[in-house]
Parts: structure tokens; sequence; C-alpha cells
């Protein structure tokens, strides 16, 4: 049966597990593994902006013995020039794998119906999951373990971010605060799924509005820009809204004074975390921005194996 990873929970507890190890292997042995030897083509689908998931996939596919196929999503028009499940059923006849960045998640479920190959989410409105294996790789690496360890969100808790940290954070039993404003909460069908998971793996999620109460104690902060892809005609409210939520020095000497510090990037320096916290001593972002290539890696390598 063809797998695709569409969103975080599409990975079961163990599975999340075995892809983290795998990423972690690779890390220390980038050239090892040729599960795209051919070349096999990966499609890299581009309807929004992008740098570290254009470049970790395209570094990340070649290392793998692949080619990675970048497709300008404005000029291909899926979905207006012609139909997403035609598209799908096209670049399913030449590549080995489809990763596509967009807008709706259906329009990727649509994808992964017809493409006969696995489908990645390269982020969506609603959730970005390699950027989770990544931070989870990240965290494991900065912690040693994940079961346990407690993760504050800061920001726009009804983000692809926000959502992608309730399942995979969950799955990997970790305790995952999502701190926003009212209005900005997560969907509660994803904070319904959340706790479902956490009632397996032992972890947690709550929403809770204080963000000085998210972030008490807390073993990994975390925050993202408050204006994602799509929503650029709200950043001026958006701006006002969130300013409580900025991740400052003073915010984050709440947590554990050895707390981790984690931002997906693009950041903005001043709005939603300060210079001295993100180019401060706390911060691993860079880490993070690496690990998207291993943990992405070893993603496809588990996708195409388990096709097999
Ligand atoms: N929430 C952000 C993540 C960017 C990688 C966005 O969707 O724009």
């Amino acid at each position: 049966m063809t797998r695709h990873f569409l969103r975080d929970d599409d990975l079961t507890p163990a599975e999340q597990a075995e892809v983290l190890a795998l990423a972690a292997k690779l890390k220390q042995a980038p050239y090892d593994e040729k599960s795209l030897a051919g070349p096999k083509s990966v499609a890299l689908i581009f309807d929004k902006q992008t740098l570290r998931t254009q470049a970790s996939f395209s570094a990340g596919i070649a290392e793998l013995g692949g080619f990675p196929m970048v497709v300008d999503g404005r000029l291909a028009g899926i979905g207006s020039r012609e139909s997403v499940a035609d598209v799908a059923r096209v670049l399913g006849r030449q590549t080995s794998v489809i990763v596509w960045r967009t807008y709706e998640q259906a329009k990727l479920d649509e994808m992964a119906a017809y493409a006969g190959v696995p489908v990645i989410n390269a982020l969506t409105d609603e959730f970005h999951p390699c950027q989770l294996l990544a931070d989870l790789q990240t965290v494991a690496e900065h912690r040693g373990e994940l079961a346990g360890v407690t993760v504050s969100f800061l920001g726009d808790g009804a983000s692809n971010m926000a959502h992608s940290w309730l399942l995979a954070g969950t799955t990997a039993g970790m305790h995952v605060r999502i701190s926003a404003p009212a209005g900005f909460e997560p969907d509660p069908a994803i904070v319904a799924r959340a706790t479902e998971i956490a009632g397996e793996t032992g972890g947690s999620a709550r929403y809770l509005v204080d963000p000085a109460a998210a972030v008490a104690g807390a073993d990994v902060l975390v925050t993202d820009t408050w204006v994602s892809m799509g929503k650029e005609g709200e950043a001026e409210q958006r701006t006002a809204t969130f300013a409580p939520y900025s991740l400052t020095v003073p915010l984050a000497a709440l947590a554990r004074p050895d707390a981790i510090v984690l931002h997906c990037l693009p950041a903005y320096r001043g709005k939603e975390i300060a210079a001295d916290v993100i180019d401060g001593p706390q911060s691993v972002v860079w880490d993070e921005a690496e690990n998207r290539r291993h943990a992405q890696k070893a993603l496809i390598t588990w996708l195409v194996g388990s096709g097999r």
C-alpha cells in the first residue's frame, strides 16, 4: 500500500520513532543511504514561497542518489489550468515521490488519492509536518529524549505550526502547550485528536491564553511568524493582537534555565521573537534548519521502502 505523509498523525508513534532514528543515523552518515538510486525523480511543487524546504529537499534528494524536479506551482496552475487529479496522474508516472507546498489540505488529499506514489506535505494552511520531524530531531538531540518533555508554542494557535506541534508532539509523548490570543485558538478537532494520541503515548495537549503560564517551567520554547503565508492582509491587526506573545528575554526566563528555543524561520526579530532570544545561547534554530534535510531524507527513505 502506498503510504503518504499529509499530516503529522499519518505516522504512528512507533513509525515516527523509526523515522527519527533513521534521521539521526543519516545525519552521521549522509551519503550511506541511496534509496533514490537510479536516479529516481522527486517532484517538488511550490505554490507558496520557500527557502529551507526547497534547499533541504533538493540537497537531501541528491544525497539519496535521486533527482529533485522543482515544479513552479504558478506555471503548472494546479487546480486552475488542470485539475489536481490530472496533475497527480501525470506526475505519478514521472516521479517516485511528490512533495507539495500549497494552501488547502483537501488539495493534498486529492493529490494523494490519484498519484499512485507517496505524497508529502511540504506545508499547507493546516499543517507543516516535515518541519515537525526536524523539530523533534532537534529536541531529541538537545534533550536526549522526547517523551515527557514539555514544549510551549506561542503565537497563532490556529496556524499550521501550532497544529503540527499538537499532533507530532503528542505522538512523541510530549506535553504540548499552545498559547494564543482568543480568536486564534487551535482547531478543536485537532486538539481532540492530539488528546486522543496523548492518551496512548502519555503526553498531553493544552491551550492556554496566558503566555506566562504557558511558558512556566517548559523545556522547549517555540514560536513562528504571526503572519503566515496567505494571511498578509491581516498583518497590521495581527501584530497588535499578538504583541503579548512575543518571545522576549523576560518571558523566556520563566521557562527552565536550560530551555531550548526553536523557530521554523523566517523570523521577524522584534515581533514574535526578540533578537536577543533567537541569536542568544538558548537558540537551536540553525540545527533545526539543518535537520530538515536529515529528517526529510529519512521520511522519503521510509515512504519509498513502505511501498515495496
Ligand atoms: N506558519 C508559517 C510557516 C513558515 C515556514 C507560514 O505558513 O507561513
